[in-house]
């Protein structure tokens, strides 16, 4: 994909694969393009060339809300919950795809309506459990320290039953020990929901810990891509994080 913001390449040619069951990470200095990516992959930007290719499917020109009703689905950077509400309403936002009835059904609140409510209850209150998150259930999220409120929106997205999950720096501004329970707690998810996930994430060990295979963007550009024990010695990419010889 080549995605151009007036004179800057956010991406620049760039191709990546990710094979179903798989934890990739995406690394780069700031303004490498990594959420730019995942923008192009939601639906949120047009590349101008390339193709965003789903199970053979080609998504680049569908709506934001149709890639996630195909099973992707994303945290944010910057955190986006909705903060007056409870961490189980934040939770049953993310159920929103799921929701199949039609608007006349819901408003003579049919048998399968409110079937359907049971069951995105359940889904959410289920990912409250898996994620400890029951003491803050009926909390606002305003009011919730910053660790828990990424954990929520880790909640959110998987309360999608996402296929893909597409991760902008999860654990940006979590202390070491919510770090590692962050770590664990991916490891769980994917082995419980089969997720395949891309990581994009300025930890490094945390990358090295979770990753099968690493891409390194530096200006738009791959510039390395491997297991990640290969990718850390890459000149390039100790370079680019380092500003060698700029
Ligand atoms: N909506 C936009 N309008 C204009 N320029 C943009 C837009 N989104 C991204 N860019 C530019 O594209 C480049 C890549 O930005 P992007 O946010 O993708 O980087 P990043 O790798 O996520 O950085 P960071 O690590 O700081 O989050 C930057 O030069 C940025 O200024
Ligand atoms: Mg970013």
């Amino acid at each position: 994909m080549t995605l151009r913001f007036g004179g800057v390449a956010a991406l620049q040619d760039v191709s990546l694969e990710v094979r179903a069951g798989e934890l990739i990470s995406v690394i780069g200095p700031n303004g490498a393009g990594k959420t730019s990516l995942f923008n192009c992959i939601c639906g949120l930007y047009r590349p101008q060339r390339g193709r965003v290719v789903l199970d053979g499917r080609d998504i680049t020109r569908a709506s934001p809300d149709a890639i996630a009703r195909m099973g992707v689905a994303r945290t944010f950077q910057n955190l986006e919950l909705f903060r007056g509400m409870t961490v189980l309403d934040n939770l049953l936002l993310g159920c929103h795809r799921h929701f199949r009835t039609p608007v006349w059904e819901v408003a003579v609140w049919s048998r399968r309506a409110r079937e359907e409510e049971i069951r995105q209850r359940e889904r959410a209150e289920a990912i409250l459990e898996f994620l400890e998150l029951q003491a803050y259930r009926d909390r606002p999220v305003a009011a919730l320290p910053h660790g828990v409120q990424k954990v929520v929106e880790l909640g959110r997205a998987l309360t999608s039953q996402p296929r893909l999950l597409l991760l902008d720096e999860p654990s940006a501004g979590l202390v070491a020990e919510e770090k590692d329970e962050l770590k664990y707690r991916l490891q769980d998810a994917r082995r419980v929901f089969g997720l395949t996930v891309v990581l994009v994430e300025h930890d490094l060990r945390m990358v090295m810990d979770l990753s099968e295979r690493v891409v390194v963007l530096d200006h738009g550009e791959v510039i390395a891509q491997g297991p990640p024990e290969v990718v850390q010695r890459d000149p390039k990419v100790v370079e680019a994080y380092l500003g060698v010889g700029a």
